[in-house]
């Protein structure tokens, strides 16, 4: 069996807050060969990593991200909502997680969630955030907002995109191919073989979400997908050693 990237959503969010620098860095000390995080803008155009547009469920607070500026932000506790030993754990930057990365083999998978917010101006400022810390190679953007992700290709045709997707779609790959994007992100429940096996021969990848259930782990790779994006990266590498023997 090719190895296939294990990509801790989140960073490892089953043992850690979500979307927090310990997440990521225990994400690593778990084997992932890959980080997938959802980035909002605040008030001043920084780039911050929290999956919901609200402060409410992660960062015990009220009112929205794009309210906020980043220095506001980051003195939040992203830590204490998942347990008392994460209590000040902040809402980390973009930069913050390059800087962890930067010239590892790391896939990062950055998600722009601005499918409710229209953050303007985003796409700009995530490419000029990647280009100044030479980070094209290892990232790869994503987003349910496919326009969002044109928008992207456009402006910067280097830079790999990938589509999020719920709801099966007929010929996926063809859609990512007129999009141009090099990835397919479907959740697990829209996943077939042989589309897999046709994106890949069209160079497309496919790397569903969020598969947690190892037995639901088993049944995608003999789907023969390319990656899993999980919260339990550590079960997966388990599962590839496993089935490598
Ligand atoms: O990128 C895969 C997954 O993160 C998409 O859904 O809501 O967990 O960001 P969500
Ligand atoms: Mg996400």
């Amino acid at each position: 069996m090719n190895k296939i990237e294990i990509i801790a959503h989140r960073g490892a969010s089953a043992v850690c807050p979500e979307n927090t620098m310990i997440a990521f860095e225990r994400a690593l000390e778990l084997g992932a060969t890959g980080i997938e995080t959802d980035v909002q803008m605040s008030a001043d155009g920084r780039l911050v990593l929290i999956h919901d547009e609200t402060l409410q469920r992660t960062a015990g607070s009220e009112g929205w991200v794009k309210d906020f500026t980043y220095d506001t932000l980051r003195t939040l506790d992203a830590g204490s909502w998942f347990h008392a030993d994460f209590a000040g754990e902040p809402i980390p930057s973009l930069e913050m997680l390059f800087n962890l990365v930067q010239g590892k083999r790391i896939l990062l998978n950055v998600e722009l969630k601005n499918g409710i917010v229209p953050y303007k101006g985003m796409e700009e400022k995530i490419i000029q955030v990647i280009r100044e810390w030479n980070m094209e190679q290892q990232v790869v953007l994503s987003s349910f907002n496919h326009a969002s992700l044109v928008k992207c290709k456009r402006i910067a045709p280097d830079i790999r995109t990938a589509l999020l997707y719920m709801e099966k779609l007929y010929r996926p790959y063809d859609y990512a191919a007129k999009l141009e994007a090099s990835g397919l992100h479907p959740y697990k429940l829209a996943v077939a073989k042989e589309e897999v096996t046709a994106a890949l021969a069209q160079g497309i990848v496919t790397y569903p979400f969020t598969v947690n259930d190892p037995g639901d782990m088993e049944l995608m790779m003999d789907m023969g997908v390319q990656g899993i994006i999980t919260d339990l990266p550590d079960v997966l590498a388990s599962l590839m050693t496993a089935r490598t023997r």
